[in-house]
């Protein structure tokens, strides 16, 4: 093809309308919403970038899938085929449906940690961590060093450093039942993580005898990097890339209703046939029978098709160019932003952009709530309300000050993504005259889904 633009590779078979409010509007559902964005009504968002997660729209298949659900409680023909397509990517042994990614995490550390264990990652994701802790055990990130640096670019900043990894392994290897790799890396900007570290990964964990398990998530995204950017891919299929990816690990966690195009579901897959018996001896417990996992026999197949629609290559050229083409806009205008974009989100810097607010005062939590006031996006904090607090009840604030704006799959065109960039100037314009925000109330753990705050000044924004 001679031509540059890369469309979106459909076109749009059901619409859904969305609101605008006006600014004195979205400061009454602010307020109402305790300046906490997960509080907000949905519908008094007009661009809704909270999560990519559950949020994308189906395709006629799979709506047509859904169709053929087949609802038995046991042995339904829907989880066969659920079980075929997870099988056909990850060559793992026993596929185990969840609800979504967290029950699957929830089974697999209730399944394999006990108090006192350490669990390695890239970096955990929130429900990741929590599920962890809540074991008592604890939940230790170990990125690559170029990670903790937002903007300097680097290709495969979601690795895990290898050499603390070892270091873990051989003086404290007794207390570490399992390591994790989390593709793409999300709290750590939606990075992907090399092949070479992967397989590097997989050969430290198997010296020690530790199974490698991945957070599975974006896994069609990481490999659409490694074919753009890792020697030796560039004429492999996604397919290809992600079962080589699955080659080296003895398990993954998965929510898909990222990577699986689906709005529920997730799944655990194991090796070990112990583990599974285990694991399903959990899922029955609170999940349900381990041909259905919480789900129904139509989201099974939702989530067979997805897993096959999101390795699809001009699925993934669109979606990987969205992202950047947005982060291209922004850095061009002098935001800061994680470098290079990530794979479903942009992720603005907002300790550096906002340096007059001092971390006490959540500078990606009030930039997100101003993105909503000004322009009725909604966003994420990826900083210290989400991560700041420890453990044993006290503060340390994040490494960084994050705002994530994650793009739903299929769901926006690249007016409403022109749209979203010409509020992030507007902003960036006012930057100067933001002001942060204090906690009210909070509760001990996942904080950031219910807490209330308000704003220091009185004002997000205060008179220039
Ligand atoms: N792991 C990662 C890396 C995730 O990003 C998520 C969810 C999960 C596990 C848990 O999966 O939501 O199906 O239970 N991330 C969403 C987000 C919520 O907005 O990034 P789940």
């Amino acid at each position: 093809m001679h031509f540059r633009t890369i469309i979106e590779p459909f076109r749009i078979k059901a619409v859904e309308p969305i609101r605008r409010t006006t600014r004195a509007e979205r400061e009454v559902a602010l307020r109402a919403a305790g300046y906490n964005l997960f509080l907000l009504k949905a519908e008094d968002v007009l661009i809704d970038l909270l999560t990519d997660s559950g949020t994308g729209a189906m395709s006629s298949e799979q709506w047509a899938g859904m169709m053929r659900g087949d609802e038995s409680y046991a042995g339904a023909r829907s989880f066969y085929r659920f079980e075929q397509a997870v099988s056909e990517i990850t060559g793992l042994k026993h596929v185990i449906p969840t609800h979504q990614g967290r029950a699957a995490e929830r089974i697999l550390f209730g399944s394999m940690l006990k108090p006192g264990d350490i669990v390695p990652n890239n970096t955990h994701f929130d429900t990741t961590r929590a599920n962890v802790e809540y074991r008592q055990a604890v939940a230790l990130d170990l990125p690559s060093p170029e990670c903790n640096k937002p903007e300097f670019p680097c290709p495969f900043k979601g690795n895990i450093n290898l050499e603390a990894l070892e270091q873990l392994l051989k003086e404290q290897g007794d207390k570490v039942p399992l390591v994790m790799v989390t593709v793409t890396n999300n709290s750590g900007g939606g990075q992907p993580v090399s092949m070479a570290n992967l397989r590097a990964a997989s050969d430290i964990c198997h010296k020690y005898g530790k199974p490698l398990f991945l957070d599975a998530c974006r896994f069609a995204e990481n490999s659409w990097f490694i074919k753009v950017r890792e020697e030796g891919y560039e004429h492999k299929t996604p397919l290809e890339i992600a079962q080589e990816m699955f080659s080296y690990v003895d398990g993954c966690t998965m929510s898909a209703k990222k990577d699986g195009m689906a709005n529920i579901g997730g799944f655990l897959a194991v090796n070990d046939d112990a583990l599974a018996q285990r694991a399903k001896n959990m899922l029955i417990l609170s999940e349900g029978f381990p041909t259905y996992g919480g789900l129904a026999g139509y989201d099974l197949e939702a989530i067979a098709v997805g897993l096959k629609e999101a390795l699809d290559e001009d699925y993934l050229r669109y979606r990987i160019r969205s992202v950047s083409y947005l982060g291209e806009f922004l850095s061009g205008a002098g935001i800061p932003i994680v470098q290079p974009p990530g794979g479903h989100a942009i992720y603005i810097d907002a300790k550096t952009m906002l340096p007059q607010i001092p971390q006490q005062q959540f500078p990606a939590w009030a930039l997100s709530l101003v993105l909503y006031l000004e322009g009725g996006i909604r966003s994420v904090e990826i900083g210290s309300v989400m991560f700041g607090r420890q453990p044993d009840g006290s503060e340390k604030p994040a490494a960084n000050e994050l705002v994530r704006l994650a793009l739903p799959r299929r769901v926006y065109t690249q007016s409403h993504v022109d749209y979203i960039a010409e509020v992030l100037l507007y902003v960036n314009k006012l930057k100067d005259r933001i002001r942060g925000v204090r906690l009210v109330e909070a509760p001990p753990v996942l904080r950031h889904f219910t807490a209330r705050l308000e704003p220091v000044a009185g004002a997000l924004v205060v008179e220039g």
